[in-house]
């Protein structure tokens, strides 16, 4: 374990995450340094330096904890350990130190909804009986019916199909998940004390922060009987309702859980910082990000809309308003693993079911890549722009769209199975990195990817860009570098040029002065006047044209 587990930091204060900038490195997909196809822990840390160059502040990674990947990693078989696929503890001491000597922290995925079916527990629960305290950690229940062969209730996975699996001996256990990710009860204090002892194992080891996945998932009303809600899963940013009394989601005792989080992170010298990731509506989300709690939650506000000057404004003030009467900080999120990359939602019309296009292998409709990159680097400068902080996912530096067409055979999401073959799942944004332009899986390592990789991610690749004028990598550089220089407190101003929903741009100015105009138009408007410090593409005369976000230095400031 490294000596002193606190970062040498740039600017140590504990409040580094408010306005941070978060690259996620999704593990198995980033970079395989002993070529067994799986990307891996040193593979991170080799590529550390190019995170310190393109300029972010922190590096999450999803999870690398031992896991047969029946869900990429969260399922997990152990938290407080590294998958041998992936490396050792000793390979994560020495990539958690190496982080800190270039200046960057460290954030890790803790999962705490559900474990995978190998963990210790599970398999002790299996090999208990009925009623036995091993069965209390999770959820089991005798299912319905003269024979209990019915499920305990209608609840449904969210892969599909049915929350419950039977075991041998009759019981049923739930998982909202995969059947192999059987949910713990949080309600039972031998759950909630070895949580405590994961995040201090990783803290001790001098993780900086903490991503906890389904944050809104933990309480669950368990009372008999167990309430059905129609065998339909609420669309949680919309039909969740808002008084926290779902049997399943957002119930107000997961707050309690979250108190007693933040007392062990706040024993920390900084405290460990820590994000939610709670699929609910603006005014719940926040409440996951109380200072006494988590202090952050990610806003997927942004990631669901479409490219609309008048929703992105909605959204944005909508989520600085929450932050600020929570004394949060907001977040912005435009991709990530679970989700279609932005550059090729961006190339599709609006309103397009994406999974619906994901099984027509990316063809219907077809994709326009030229305006989705355009927007994409749009909406990622207007990200940059905005105060709090911004979580970018890996290879959207690079511009990388959706690899829509992989063929069924190569899929792994257990969505694809689950649903039937209905949906395909989020393979597409999982492909691995490429580094290089040529040879094999483009530098992702010799031993393949374990996803194809399209042909054109050779001219994508970081080698192809680096140091290309104009090129996406070159673009990011210079906005994280600039947002550095030009960072300013947590609000923003708006500059009214008429009603979004009309005029279709949006104007910012930050308290130093900094101005982001984003045109959301298909058509040139007038370039606000100032020193143009960058553009997400060429500038016409004195115009800014169609999907373009240009900063600038109003005169005088
Ligand atoms: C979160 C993760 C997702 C995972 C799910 C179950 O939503 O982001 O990848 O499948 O939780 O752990």
């Amino acid at each position: 374990m490294p000596e002193n587990p606190r970062p040498a930091a740039r600017g140590a204060s504990a409040d580094w995450w408010r306005q941070a900038v978060v690259y996620q490195v999704y593990p198995r997909s980033f970079r395989d340094l002993d070529g067994d196809g799986l990307g891996d822990i040193r593979g991170v840390t080799e590529r550390l330096p190019y995170l310190q160059r393109l300029g972010v502040d922190a590096v999450w990674l999803s999870p690398f904890y031992p896991s047969a990947l029946a869900d990429g990693g969260y399922d997990v078989d152990d938290y407080r350990d590294v998958d041998p696929k992936l490396g050792t503890l000793a390979h994560a001491d020495e990539m958690i130190a190496r982080a800190h000597e270039l200046g960057l922290r460290v954030v890790v995925d803790v999962v705490p909804n559900h474990t995978s079916d190998r963990h210790a527990w599970f398999r002790e629960a299996l090999a208990a009986p009925p009623g036995s305290p091993a069965r209390d950690r999770y959820v089991f229940r005798d299912g319905k019916g003269p024979d209990g062969s019915r499920p305990p209730s209608d609840w449904m996975s969210h892969f599909g199909g049915p929350a419950w699996t039977r075991v041998p001996d009759g019981q049923w256990y739930l998982h909202l998940f995969a059947r192999e990710q059987p949910d713990l009860n949080w309600a039972n204090p031998e759950v909630r004390e070895d949580f405590l002892h994961t995040l201090r194992f990783w803290s001790d080891r001098g993780v900086d922060g903490f991503r906890v996945d389904v944050a809104h998932g933990l309480a669950k009303d368990l009372g008999e009987p167990l309430r059905d809600y129609g065998g339909v899963h609420p669309d949680p940013m919309t039909q969740l309702p808002l008084d926290g009394s779902h049997p399943l989601f957002d119930r107000d005792e997961v707050h309690e859980i979250f108190r007693e989080w933040r007392k062990v992170l706040d024993g920390y010298d900084p405290p460990r910082s820590a994000v939610a990731e709670a699929w609910v509506a603006t005014s719940r989300r926040v409440l996951y990000a109380r200072p006494d709690e988590l202090g952050q939650a990610f806003n997927f506000e942004l990631m669901v809309s479409p490219w609309s000057a008048e929703q992105f404004r909605v959204e944005i003030d909508a989520a600085l308003s929450a932050a600020a009467v929570c004394g949060a900080s907001a977040t912005w999120v435009l991709s990530n693993h679970d989700v279609v990359r932005h550059r090729s939602r961006y190339a599709l019309p609006a309103g397009t079911d994406l999974d619906a296009w994901l099984r027509s292998g990316g063809t219907q409709p077809a994709p326009d890549d030229e305006v989705g990159l355009r927007r994409a680097r749009a909406a990622s400068m207007l990200l940059l722009a905005l105060p709090g902080s911004a979580y970018l996912y890996q290879g959207e530096e690079l511009g990388l769209p959706e690899v829509a067409d992989l063929p069924a055979d190569v899929l792994q999401d257990p969505i694809w199975e689950r649903t039937g073959h209905a949906q395909k799942g989020r393979d597409g944004c999982r492909v691995p990195i490429p580094w290089t332009r040529e040879g094999a899986s483009f530098g992702f390592g010799d031993g393949g990817a374990w996803l194809p990789q399209p042909a054109s991610f050779g001219e994508l690749s970081a080698e192809a860009q680096d140091g290309t004028p104009g090129s996406t990598l070159e673009l990011y550089r210079a906005a994280l570098r600039l947002r550095r220089e030009l960072q300013g407190d947590e609000t923003l101003q708006w500059i009214d040029h008429g009603i979004p929903a009309t005029t279709h741009v949006l104007h910012l100015r930050r308290s130093t002065g900094w101005e982001s105009v984003t045109n959301f138009s298909d058509a040139d408007v007038d370039l606000p006047a100032g020193e143009v410090l960058l553009a997400s593409g060429p500038l016409g005369e004195g115009t800014l044209p169609a999907d373009t976000t240009v900063w600038l230095r109003p005169a005088g400031a």
